[in-house]
């Protein structure tokens, strides 16, 4: 059976470099995968007071049924202020939730982070482990995905470059072996 990879992208931008790296993984998958880029700016702000079944936002439980039907879950992102986007960590919040029923559990998970900076999204990225360990999203360890000077790793038509392609194959390769022996 075809096994579903959710994408989700920490950036809005139209342009957004996380876009074009995580359009790349999605481009890397095998036969036998299909990828899906799941919306994530609709979801209002969590918020406690709207958790009841009238009042629960529609957007909300699209997302997460979207999830719940997901095999593996992976978060390409740029780093904001050293951290987690916050469009991003509001649809960890909303995906966390009511108490209990959180749709992360045991979801294989990979963080991706890119930026035009040097450091690669280095804080977005731990962040991002952290609130993870805690949603129990086993996540792949080694390779890591600091994408550092994205600038410098497109063609002029704005495509990752082959030797950057080849280095996702090798993250997506051990990611997909971890994720399957997770299914298993
Ligand atoms: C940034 N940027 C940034 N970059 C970085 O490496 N570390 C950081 O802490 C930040 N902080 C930050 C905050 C805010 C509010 C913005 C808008 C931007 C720069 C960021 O990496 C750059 O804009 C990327 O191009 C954003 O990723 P996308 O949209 O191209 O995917």
């Amino acid at each position: 059976m075809t096994k579903k990879i959710g994408f989700f992208i920490g950036s809005l931008r139209k342009d957004s470099y996380n876009k074009k790296v995580a359009e790349t993984f999605s481009d890397l998958l095998p036969e036998g995968y299909e990828s899906v880029f799941v919306k994530i700016d609709d979801l209002p702000f969590y918020n406690e007071d709207i958790e009841t079944p009238e009042q629960t936002p529609t957007e909300w439980t699209r997302f997460r049924e979207e999830v719940k039907d997901l095999d593996g879950v992976i978060f390409v992102t740029p780093e904001y202020n050293r951290s987690v986007p916050a469009v991003l960590k509001n649809a960890l919040d909303v995906g966390s939730r009511p108490y209990g029923q959180s749709v992360w559990d045991k979801k294989p998970g990979l963080v991706v982070t890119a930026s035009p900076g040097g450091v690669g999204g280095f804080g977005a990225n731990h962040h991002l482990r952290q609130s993870l360990v805690f949603l129990n999203v086993p996540t792949l360890q080694q390779p890591e995905a600091y994408i550092g000077n994205i600038t410098n790793l497109l063609d002029e038509d704005g495509n990752i470059i082959q030797g950057t392609v080849d280095f996702f194959q090798t993250i997506l390769d051990a990611y997909l072996d971890f994720a399957g022996k997770l299914n298993a």
